[in-house]
């Protein structure tokens, strides 16, 4: 066996050893992006090798949780793709208005800025009383910090620019208040939102959802397990509800490339067709 034969090999044990053990199904990540982060992991952790960490995953749960932060990256911010919200304030959130109440789920949404987004925008067009949103994420550490909604004022200058761009009607500064280096967001804002913790290659869902994101997420597995999530969106949507993804992202080997109408082809937005 070549190296990186055997890199694999051991990549492969680690994964499924993991499946086993605690129920994270990492064995249809993306390779590279796996290999990668597991490498990282591997340098910090003064391990010699990967096979090395098999055992300590398997018997100390501290340090699975440690590895578990190094294979999920939860790079986000808010309006994030902010012609993405102007799109939906435009197209998505009219659509919306016609039903007396409606769900939304953030899957995968890291450390919650996407969902406090949202939950600006339906404020500003008044169907926030409206609406339940979930926000879930397999990541809790990322979890927490959505749930106290706190975050570093150094970013709070690109948030605001993409607030503008994304058709922002107040300031930006409306939405939170400072404390020392961080801004803490109004508690208004998460009243609606309900943070848990979901994993998408192995729970499954029991409600009907009417606007789903799932964005920068899918990039990270491979096409089976995208196809499998995509089509766990697709049982929970109604007919005419949304999808939105990544704009790396799309609807691509999943089969249901025909089921799916595009609304916004640039941002990545989708709505279930009714059957013919
Ligand atoms: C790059 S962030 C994307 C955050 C946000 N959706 C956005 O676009 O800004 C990807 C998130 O997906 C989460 N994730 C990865 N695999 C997951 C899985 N199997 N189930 C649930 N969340 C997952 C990671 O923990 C991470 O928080």
């Amino acid at each position: 066996m070549k190296p990186h034969q055997i890199e694999a090999l051991e990549i492969s044990l680690l994964l499924e050893a993991i499946y086993q053990r605690y129920g994270y199904d990492f064995r249809n990540y993306a390779a590279a992006s796996i290999q990668r982060r597991i490498t990282r992991f591997l340098l910090s952790s003064d391990r010699p090798s990967i096979s090395a960490l098999i055992p300590e995953v398997i018997h100390d749960p501290s340090f699975f949780q440690q590895l578990l932060l190094g294979l999920s990256i939860t790079v986000t911010e808010m309006f994030r793709d902010p012609l993405m919200f102007k799109s939906l304030r435009e197209t998505v959130l009219p659509f919306l208005n016609s039903f007396p109440s409606f769900k939304i789920w953030h899957a995968g949404c890291a450390t919650g800025q996407e969902a406090y987004s949202l939950s600006i925008l339906l404020e500003e067009e008044g169907l926030n009383h409206r609406a339940t949103i979930y926000a879930t994420d397999f990541n809790d550490e990322a979890l927490d910090v959505a749930r106290k909604g706190i975050y570093e004022k150094e970013h709070i200058q690109q948030y605001s620019e993409n607030y503008v761009l994304s058709g922002g009607k107040r300031s930006f500064a409306d939405y939170y208040h400072e404390k020392y280096d961080a801004v803490i967001m109004r508690k208004s804002l998460k009243e609606r939102i309900i943070f848990a913790n979901h994993n998408l290659a192995t729970d499954s869902v029991f409600s009907e959802i009417h606007l789903i994101f799932c964005r920068n997420v899918l990039i990270y597995f491979d096409r089976e397990l995208q196809k499998k999530v995509l089509n766990l969106f697709w049982d929970c949507l109604p007919y005419n509800g949304f999808l939105c993804l990544g704009t790396r992202e799309s609807l691509a080997f999943s089969g249901l490339e025909d089921k799916f109408m595009p609304v916004d082809k640039k941002y990545k937005i989708f709505q279930k067709k009714e059957i013919q």
